[in-house]
């Protein structure tokens, strides 16, 4: 990709999340690009399919469009010209946007790198705000007495009205035990540390211990 068609591609893509989704705006998509960029040299995977499909992975996400077969990446790819890649690219974008089966990994090593690098900005201190930032959005409490609810399925658990806290041990906790590539195991493990810390620090001002 040259730098011209990186540079109408970003634009493109700025406005395309101008209009402010909560966690996945621009801001996301440049986090999972930059970050996918950097696992991708780590891991000798093809940089090119790489980017493509980390720029474009929420373009047809069904939480902000109503695309039908991936049209909104098609149709920015098919602008550059970008065409012998393409279904390469859709074929990751598809794996990495599947929500029904928690589990499953992209076949090849691009789209793995691309569903690390997603996963990854769900933890650590972005996630955190994150987090934060849904449950705010979502008018639910930081945090209360309630357990949190263990192996839901995706789509009861987008009903379900978890505290922000709670939101940690359901999912975000479990996140570093997902990664593909050991690139990012090692990137999880350091932001799953963080978000231990940072929960002790929680529950002692909570107790007002500190
Ligand atoms: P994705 O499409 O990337 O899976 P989601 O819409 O599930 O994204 O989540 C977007 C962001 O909101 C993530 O950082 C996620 O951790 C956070 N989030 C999702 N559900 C909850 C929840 N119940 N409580 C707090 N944060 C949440
Ligand atoms: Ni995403």
């Amino acid at each position: 990709m040259t730098k011209e068609v990186l540079d109408g591609l970003l634009s493109d893509l700025q406005e395309f999340f101008k209009n402010d989704y909560s966690g996945h705006d621009y801001n996301h998509t440049m986090r999972v690009y930059k970050l996918a960029y950097n696992i991708a040299i780590q891991e000798h995977a093809n940089l090119e399919i790489v980017s493509l499909a980390a720029l474009l992975h929420d373009v047809d996400d069904v939480k902000l469009t109503q695309s039908i077969n991936y049209q909104n990446a098609r149709l920015l790819m098919n602008k550059y010209g970008i065409d012998k890649v393409q279904e390469e690219v859709i074929a990751i974008i598809q794996d990495v946007s599947f929500k029904g089966n928690q589990s499953k990994s992209p076949s090849t090593l691009e789209g793995k790198i691309v569903q690390d690098a997603d996963r990854l900005d769900a933890i650590g201190a972005i996630g955190i705000a994150r987090a934060f930032t849904f449950g705010g959005n979502h008018n639910r409490p930081l945090y209360n007495d309630e357990n949190p609810v263990l192996n839901m399925d995706e789509a009861s658990y987008r009903q379900h009205k978890s505290s922000t806290i709670n939101h940690f041990y359901e999912k975000l906790l479990l996140l570093k035990d997902m990664m593909n590539t050991d690139t990012a195991k090692e990137l999880a493990y350091q932001r799953h540390q963080f978000m231990k810390n940072y929960l002790e620090e929680f529950y002692d001002e909570i107790e007002g211990k500190k």
